[in-house]
């Protein structure tokens, strides 16, 4: 496996370091509100990210998992969003926190919030752990953000290429000829 990285863009103690701070200013963004609905959007690429954020976070909140189909195996977003497996919570007068690993064109976030919105949440945050703004399509910007990354396609902690590479502890640049980019 290792053999295909080129190499580690954010390694295990930035991540730890960064979502601990990232739990952190949730914590305190939410406090003295109704504790809010924590909701992994979308499988799988977000619950290596989400089962260690929650963690940092001092709050008596319940948590979902919403999967959705984007980009099959490949690299480049299908522009079509499908629900896969819907959340359980009923989120109308809740306040909901979507949980991402990446936000890259944009698309599938600003569908899921559109999806979402139609069901009157109280209010609806986004946490993505990555931002690559410059392939932005959709108009949609997280309200907190780990990190702003360059347009580089990576796989690790949670991000696939082709189903692989999600159990890296690192976040790294795959090698261009495995990418074929
Ligand atoms: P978007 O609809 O283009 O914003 O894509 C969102 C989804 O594409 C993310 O939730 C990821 O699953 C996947 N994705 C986008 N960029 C990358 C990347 O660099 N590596 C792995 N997956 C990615
Ligand atoms: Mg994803």
């Amino acid at each position: 496996m290792k053999d295909a990285i080129d190499k580690i863009l954010l390694p295990e103690a930035e991540i730890r370091e960064r979502v601990a701070e990232l739990g952190a200013d949730i914590t305190a963004a939410y406090a003295g509100a109704e504790p809010p609905l924590f909701v992994c959007a979308v499988l799988k690429g977000s619950v290596v990210f989400f089962s260690d954020l929650v963690r940092c976070i001092e709050l008596p909140l319940c948590f979902d998992f919403l999967s959705v189909s984007s980009y099959g195996d490949g690299a480049e977003s299908s522009g079509q969003v499908r629900i896969l497996k819907d959340i359980q919570c009923n989120i109308e007068g809740k306040h909901l926190l979507l949980i991402e690993d990446i936000v890259d064109t944009g698309i599938t976030l600003n569908t899921v919030r559109e999806m979402m919105l139609a069901r009157r949440p109280a209010s609806l945050k986004i946490c993505a752990l990555l931002d690559k703004p410059s392939r932005r399509q959709a108009a949609i910007t997280a309200d907190f953000i780990g990190f702003t990354i360059p347009d580089e396609f990576i796989v690790g902690y949670g991000l696939d290429y082709g189903e692989k590479y999600r159990n890296l502890k690192d976040i790294c640049v795959l090698k261009k000829e495995v990418f074929g980019g």
